[in-house]
């Protein structure tokens, strides 16, 4: 292959759009979190990019930080059992904390994350997700900052991968069928 859009199929959201929803909630954001010195974790590795351009949209100082999380469970049905592969480096007791995540999917992840952060005496605990399958959510997550909604299509680019490629593409894409032809999506 290539070029990275050699096997993308058609685009759903662009560059300009990405970069566009992510300005109008930074800057929500920046309200919110002013004076709050607010701790910004992204889930290793489908966030780094929404954390990379979200937090330099932002007008106020902040912190990062990154946690490396794997979900076990059969293929389809995922346990909801969640292991700390890389942990934080960072003590988040008292902190405000903003989980920056690519996409929320079954849910899993996320719920698990946020129980975790408030066991270990965060102050607070919100999420800015960029995109949101509501076809695929399982448990229910709260979920503060809103990007886009998107139908149950499996999406590629500005992080998300498929099979631990297309995450440089800058945009978010729909792969051409026969890249994953039948495979589980998860
Ligand atoms: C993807 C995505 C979210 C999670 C969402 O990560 O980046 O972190 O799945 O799924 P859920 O809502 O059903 O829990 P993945 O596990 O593929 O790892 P990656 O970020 O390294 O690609
Ligand atoms: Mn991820
Ligand atoms: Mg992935």
């Amino acid at each position: 292959i290539a070029d990275v859009q050699d096997e993308i199929d058609h685009e759903l959201i662009s560059k300009a759009g990405i970069a566009s929803k992510i300005r109008e909630v930074a800057a929500q954001a920046s309200e919110d979190y002013r004076g709050k010195n607010p701790l910004l974790i992204a889930v290793l590795k489908g966030a780094v990019n929404t954390i990379a351009a979200f937090s330099q949209a932002l007008s106020i100082p902040v912190q990062l930080d990154f946690m490396s999380l794997s979900s076990y469970g059969s293929g389809t049905e995922s346990s909801g059992t969640v292991t700390i592969r890389q942990d934080l480096s960072t003590d988040v007791r008292g902190r405000h904390i903003l989980i920056v995540e690519d996409i929320i999917d079954s849910g899993r992840t996320l719920a698990w994350l946020v129980d975790e952060l408030k066991r270990r005496g965060a102050a607070s605990v919100e999420i800015f997700a960029l995109l949101e399958k509501p076809a695929r959510r399982e448990v229910d997550v709260d979920v503060k900052y809103h990007g886009y909604e998107i139908p149950d299509e499996f999406v590629v680019g500005f992080g998300l991968d498929y099979d631990e490629r297309f995450r440089n593409l800058d945009s978010i894409a729909v792969l051409k069928p026969e890249v994953y032809q039948g495979d589980n999506q998860a």
